[in-house]
C-alpha cells in the first residue's frame, strides 16, 4: 500500500485504501460497482483456467466490487480471508450449514440474537445437529459439557460478545482456550463491536461473524453479512454453503455501500462510544432505573474483560426501569429524537423493547419466544451520532413522564 516505506498503515488508512488500487480500475479513486451476473472469457481454455482456481466465472461466488470489500474486512479483522453474504442471518445460516453435518454438536451461549437463537433451537435440530446451550459467562461451564461429549462431536462453540440484546461481555480468550483443548472451533459474532473496537481473532477465536447491516455499514441503508477466518475455512464456506446451500450472495451495490461506510467506521465508533458512555452514566444515576448494562461502566460485571478485549465501548446498552414492562413502553412512547426501531449501529439512535415485540409476534407466530436471559423489562438502546445533549434530554424527558 505504500511506496518504499515499511510502516504498516493504521486502521483508518487501511479502512480507506486496503485492497484497492485505482490503476486497476480506470484510475477511479472510488471502487466501481460491477453490476454483472457472469464473466466472459477469451477462449474455453481461458475459462477453464479461471474455473480451476475457483475464480470468477459467476457472480454468486465472486464479484470484483465485493472482492475489494472482502479483502478489506479480512485485513481489518486480522484474518486471512472473508466471504461477504446477503445479510447477517445469511452469514449465520451459511456458516452453520457449511461446517456442521448430521450427528455433529454445537455449543451456543444461552443468550443469542433472537433469530440466531431460532436458528440454534428450531433450525439446526431439524437437520440432526445437536445444540447445547451453555452459560458462557463462566467459561468453566464449558468443561463439563465438553468432557461429557464423545471426542470430536462438538465442532463449534458459538457466541456473541457483546451479547444481543443484553450487552453482556463474554471472555473470548478463556472460552477459546477451553474449546480448542477439546478440538472445537470458536465462532464470535462481533456485530455489536465492529473491528474498530474488537478483533476476536487476536484473542483466539477462529471465525468472526458480522451483520454488516449494523456498525460496519453504519447508515441503515442495506443488509449484509460477513465471515472472516483462515483461507481454507472461507474457501469451504464459499464453495459449499454459498455456492449450493444458501446462495445468499451480497449484491455489488450493497458491497459498495459497505466500502463507503467502512471509511468512517473508526470515526463513527469513537463518537458512538463517547455518546454511549455519557448516556449510560446518566441512566445509572437515574432514580427511575432499576438496572443498566453497558460494558464500559466501571460497575458493569463485564468491565474488566471488556477493557482487555475491546479498545473502547460501542454504543449498545440494555436497561430496565423500576416500572418494569409497562414502564419501558411508556418511556419509549415519550421519546422524540430516539427512534423506536429494531436495528442497531446506525447514525440514528434506535431503541427497542424485545418483550413487547415478541408478545406481539405470537399472534402470527405462536412459537415466538424471548431468548434465554432476556427479561420482560429489558430495553435495548443503540446510541447514535446525534448531539449527546439532545439524546440525554430526550431520555430524561421521557423518563420524567413515567
Ligand atoms: C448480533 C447479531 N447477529 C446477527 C444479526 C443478523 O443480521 P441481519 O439483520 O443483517 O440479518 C443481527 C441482527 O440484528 C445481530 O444483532
Amino acid at each position: 500500500m505504500s511506496k518504499g516505506s515499511n510502516r504498516r498503515p493504521g486502521f483508518q488508512t487501511r479502512a480507506i485504501h486496503f485492497g484497492f488500487d485505482p490503476a486497476d480500475h480506470q484510475r477511479a479513486v472510488t471502487p466501481p460497482i460491477y453490476m454483472t451476473s457472469t464473466f466472459a472469457f477469451e477462449s474455453v481454455e481461458d475459462a477453464e483456467s479461471v474455473a480451476e482456481q475457483a475464480g470468477a466465472t459467476y457472480a454468486r461466488e465472486h464479484n470484483p466490487t465485493t472482492a475489494i470489500l472482502e479483502a478489506r474486512l479480512a485485513e481489518l479483522e486480522g484474518g486471512e480471508a472473508c466471504v461477504a453474504l446477503a445479510s447477517g442471518m445469511a452469514a449465520v445460516g451459511t456458516l452453520l450449514l457449511s461446517l456442521l453435518s448430521q450427528g455433529d454438536a454445537v455449543v451456543v451461549h444461552a443468550t443469542l440474537y433472537s433469530n440466531s437463537f431460532a436458528m440454534a433451537h428450531d433450525g439446526l435440530p431439524r437437520f440432526g445437529i445437536q445444540v447445547i446451550p451453555v452459560d458462557l459467562a463462566d467459561p468453566a461451564n464449558l468443561d463439563a459439557v465438553l468432557d461429557a461429549m464423545p471426542d470430536g462431536r462438538v465442532k463449534l462453540v458459538y457466541f456473541e460478545t457483546p451479547v444481543n440484546p443484553t450487552a453482556q461481555i463474554l471472555d473470548i480468550a478463556a472460552i477459546a482456550a477451553r474449546a480448542h483443548a477439546a478440538g472445537a472451533r470458536v465462532v464470535v459474532d462481533s456485530t455489536f463491536a465492529s473491528p474498530a473496537v474488537q478483533r476476536p481473532l487476536e484473542h483466539g477465536a477462529d471465525i468472526v461473524l458480522h451483520s454488516l447491516t449494523k456498525y460496519i455499514n453504519g447508515h441503515g441503508d442495506m443488509l449484509g453479512g460477513a465471515l472472516i477466518a483462515d483461507r481454507e475455512t472461507i474457501a469451504r464456506i464459499r464453495g459449499t454453503g454459498l455456492r449450493y446451500i444458501t446462495g445468499a450472495t451480497l449484491s455489488p451495490m450493497a458491497a459498495f455501500l459497505v466500502l463507503r461506510g467502512l471509511k468512517t467506521l473508526k470515526l463513527r465508533m469513537d463518537v458512538h462510544g463517547a455518546n454511549a458512555l455519557a448516556i449510560a452514566r446518566m441512566l445509572e444515576a437515574h432514580p427511575k432505573l432499576a438496572w443498566v448494562r453497558y460494558p464500559f461502566l466501571e460497575s458493569d460485571p463485564g468491565h474488566a474483560i471488556a477493557r482487555r478485549q475491546m479498545s473502547h465501548g460501542s454504543a449498545m446498552m440494555a436497561f430496565g426501569l423500576k416500572a418494569g414492562f409497562e414502564g419501558a413502553r411508556r418511556m419509549m412512547n415519550g421519546l422524540a429524537v430516539i427512534a423506536r426501531a429494531v436495528s442497531l449501529g446506525d447514525a440514528e439512535s434506535l431503541i427497542m423493547h424485545p418483550a413487547s415485540l415478541t408478545y406481539a409476534r405470537r399472534r402470527t407466530r405462536p412459537d415466538a419466544k424471548l431468548a434465554t436471559g432476556v427479561s420482560e423489562d429489558l430495553v435495548r438502546l443503540s446510541v447514535g451520532l446525534e448531539d449527546v445533549a439532545d439524546l440525554l434530554d430526550d431520555l430524561e424527558t421521557a423518563l420524567g413522564a413515567v
